[in-house]
């Protein structure tokens, strides 16, 4: 077993790691407060490769392995994972998607800008009825003579707004159930898209999250995925790759609240000693700090998996349920260990508390990622 990183994924983290440290850091507090999408610095991870990191080359994206795109989410999510977010949409959903599954038309059209990050993209499966349970879609697709018919409201969409092309799940023959569902390309300036506000969310307030409503918007044929009726499938592939990257964000919101809870720990003073020299406190370090570790070998692992072809989906569901519980206990030390310095917004660990519960909800909850690990167990 080798637990050695190559050259090239160590320079992928250190890269990842400068930008959020020189970068990202300087506005995270205004944007989590304000609500402000980090148009710039989703341009400035653009060139830096960030935004189309596992496309193949000839598709003008960076060829690189999931391995070097956990480790990058991680960095960022440290900071902010609003920026991260974004970024594990367009990568491990949208491109993952037309990368694996599209035609060569697909990737010219829509995958190339991409993946060189000059689009970004979103991902529409969740409805105001179809969380938890995606089967139940009710936007319908219905075929027309070249084009499909798209009807229906989507929700909690991660770059509804700056985003611009689409993979929009929807129904297109109910009797089938499932087997009636397809997945399309569909590019937000079509006339009949029109979106809800901005949702005022609890944490990653800088990402952009909308409902999106579809009214007799029209489809052209070639932009489905796959044969007929592999909707339901393709979306299920695509979020177990999803969620690998969304266990890589909670394990980054974790470090980045451990190393800040390590920095207080030695600067603030009680009963005449650094905080960290009492035990009470030291302990909890150590607990999140293994925590931390256990998750990020989830991740890797994984990650891993998914690099050498092998089947990764119930690796990437315990690895976020894992560290997405884990980020949520250990961002709440963090907050302890802060005392009320904790509870305001000045020391981030708050907002990162917050960032640390949406990883418990989104691209399949806590509760989803057990039913995905314990069918697996219970299989015959
Ligand atoms: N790979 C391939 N096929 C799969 C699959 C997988 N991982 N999981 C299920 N399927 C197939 C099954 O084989 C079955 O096909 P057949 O009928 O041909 O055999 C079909 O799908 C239905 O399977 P199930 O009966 O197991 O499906 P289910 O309805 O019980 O649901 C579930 C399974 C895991 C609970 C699934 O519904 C699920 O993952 N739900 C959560 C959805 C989710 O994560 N939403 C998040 C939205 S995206 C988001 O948050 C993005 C963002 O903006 C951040």
């Amino acid at each position: 077993m080798d637990f050695n990183l190559s050259e090239e994924q160590i320079m992928i983290r250190q890269a990842a790691r400068d930008y959020a440290e020189r970068e990202l850091i300087q506005d995270v507090l205004e944007r989590d407060e304000k609500g402000i999408y980090p148009t710039q610095h989703i341009q400035n991870i653009a060139e830096l490769g960030f935004m189309g990191m596992m496309v193949d080359e000839q598709y003008d994206g960076g060829g690189m392995d999931t391995v070097s795109y956990v480790l990058a989410i991680e960095e960022f999510s440290k900071i902010d994972a609003a920026v991260s977010v974004i970024m594990s949409v367009q990568n491990s959903l949208v491109c993952y998607g037309i990368n694996k599954y599209g035609t060569d038309e697909q990737k010219e059209k829509y995958l190339k800008p991409l993946a060189r990050g000059e689009k970004v993209g979103a991902f529409l499966l969740s409805e105001p009825e179809a969380g938890s349970d995606a089967t139940s879609q009710s936007t319908t697709a219905i075929e027309m003579d070249d084009h499909y018919l798209l009807n229906g409201t989507k929700n909690w969409i991660t770059s509804a707004n700056y985003g611009s092309i689409y993979l929009v799940v929807a129904q297109t023959d109910a009797e089938k159930t499932h087997h009636g569902i397809n997945v399309f390309i569909v590019e937000k300036d079509s006339p009949g898209i029109s979106l809800g506000p901005k949702e005022d969310k609890m944490g990653m307030r800088s990402s952009d999250t909308h409902s999106v409503m579809f009214t007799d918007v029209k489809v052209p044929k070639e932009n489905r995925i796959g044969e007929d009726g592999f909707g339901f499938k393709f979306a299920m592939k695509t979020l177990e790759a999803g969620r690998i990257g969304i266990a890589a964000q909670a394990t980054g919101i974790a470090a980045g609240a451990l190393d800040r809870a390590i920095q207080y720990s030695k600067e603030r003073k009680t009963f005449g000693k650094p905080i960290g020299h009492h035990q009470a406190i030291a302990f909890k370090l150590a607990d999140m700090k293994v925590k931390i570790e256990a998750a990020r070998n989830f991740v890797l692992k994984a990650a891993w998996l998914k690099d050498n072809d092998r089947p990764f989906g119930v690796a990437g569901a315990m690895a976020k349920q894992y560290a997405a519980d884990m980020a949520m206990e250990v961002t709440t030390e963090a907050v302890q260990i802060f005392g009320g310095y904790g509870y305001v917004k000045e020391y981030h660990v708050e907002r990162l508390m917050r960032e640390a519960k949406l990883t418990q909800i989104y691209e399949g909850t806590s509760e989803i990622q057990k039913i995905v690990i314990s069918r697996d167990l219970l299989r015959d």
